[in-house]
């Protein structure tokens, strides 16, 4: 069976540095431009993205490999009820790794048992979305050097934001003080709380920002996960003490505070925080490019975690 990527739990402290060290390497124009020449990266996304899908296909284009068209939903067999396993298997047969989304968390478990490539989770419902944590840490070392002794906080909806989920976790690999900072209804899901006692990882659950703010080295934020919640009501009643970084909140934090936000933002960064010089999210997305270059390298050529 291929190796697949499927969460950030996989990936070790050790082959995580490696992959950062890669990715650097290729941001410095060191790496070879051909060594996706004649693979073929097939996007299977049967949720909306922006970030996820364009960057692969960027990285894929840029390591010399070529995107097989994979329509919308709706023009795909699926939508005449075909089953997910049989979809990955005429999939697995067209192209050499696929790079799949799914509203379903169950499912990329289950997209990878009939998968006969290799398969990387692009997010799977509110559970992972560890490529994303690869740019995360990634960027968090190259803004502030080092991915030990910071505190880190992690901030919104910490209940259904998958980004979070393995942020929390790969995080918990290295030596970092966590801030989980919710609303009491949106905080981590008792097994990911589990895991990290049992990691004896250092982490606070608290609700306000302003707690903290003045001793944090990184403020890492997602958007309450609207979609993902089925009551209107709920959804007005979290937006109303839902959080937002402002040029008046960091009046009180480290000059050199990062600020971090996978994107889609609303309205809890304020844009005319966009101007300090640490507000990195835009930075951030950029790094999904080199980082995703790293990791289909490494994947398409043999051994996926090679240290
Ligand atoms: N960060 C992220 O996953 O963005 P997209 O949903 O646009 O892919």
């Amino acid at each position: 069976m291929p190796m697949s990527l499927l969460n950030i739990d996989q990936v070790s402290t050790d082959e995580l540095t490696s992959l950062f060290d890669l990715a650097r390497d290729i941001e410095h124009g060191n790496y070879d431009r051909e060594a996706a020449r004649r693979k073929i990266l097939i996007p299977l996304f049967l949720e909306p993205s922006t970030r996820t899908r364009l960057s692969f296909e960027a990285a894929m284009l840029r390591l010399g490999g070529q995107i097989l068209h994979v329509p919308p939903i709706e023009d795909l067999s699926i939508s005449k009820d075909e089953s997910l396993e049989d979809t990955i298997r005429v999939l697995s047969s067209f192209g050499d790794i696929i790079a799949m989304r799914t509203p379903q968390e169950p499912a990329i478990y289950l997209a990878e048992e009939y998968a006969s490539v290799p398969l990387i989770n692009c997010g799977n419902g509110c559970d992972e979305h560890p490529t994303q944590t690869l740019l995360d840490l990634y960027t968090i070392r190259k803004e502030k050097g080092r991915l030990d002794k910071l505190n880190i906080a992690l901030v919104g909806d910490l209940k259904y934001a998958r980004t979070m989920h393995s942020l929390i976790t790969g995080l918990s690999q290295y030596e970092v003080t966590m801030f989980l900072i919710s609303p009491k209804e949106l905080r981590i899901p008792n097994e990911l709380r589990d895991k990290l006692q049992k990691r004896k990882a250092s982490f606070f659950e608290i609700q306000g920002i302003e707690e903290v703010i003045w001793e944090l080295d990184v403020i890492y934020i997602v958007m309450l996960q609207h979609h993902r919640i089925q009551d209107p009501e709920t959804v007005t009643r979290l937006r109303q003490v839902y959080y937002r970084i402002t040029p008046k909140l960091l009046r009180f934090a480290k000059q050199d505070v990062t600020i971090l936000h996978p994107l889609v933002r609303r309205s809890e960064i304020a844009p005319e925080v966009d101007a300090f010089p640490n507000a990195a999210y835009f930075r951030q997305v950029q790094n999904g490019v080199p980082v995703r270059m790293a990791l289909l390298s490494r994947m398409l050529n043999g051994d996926p975690w090679q240290v």
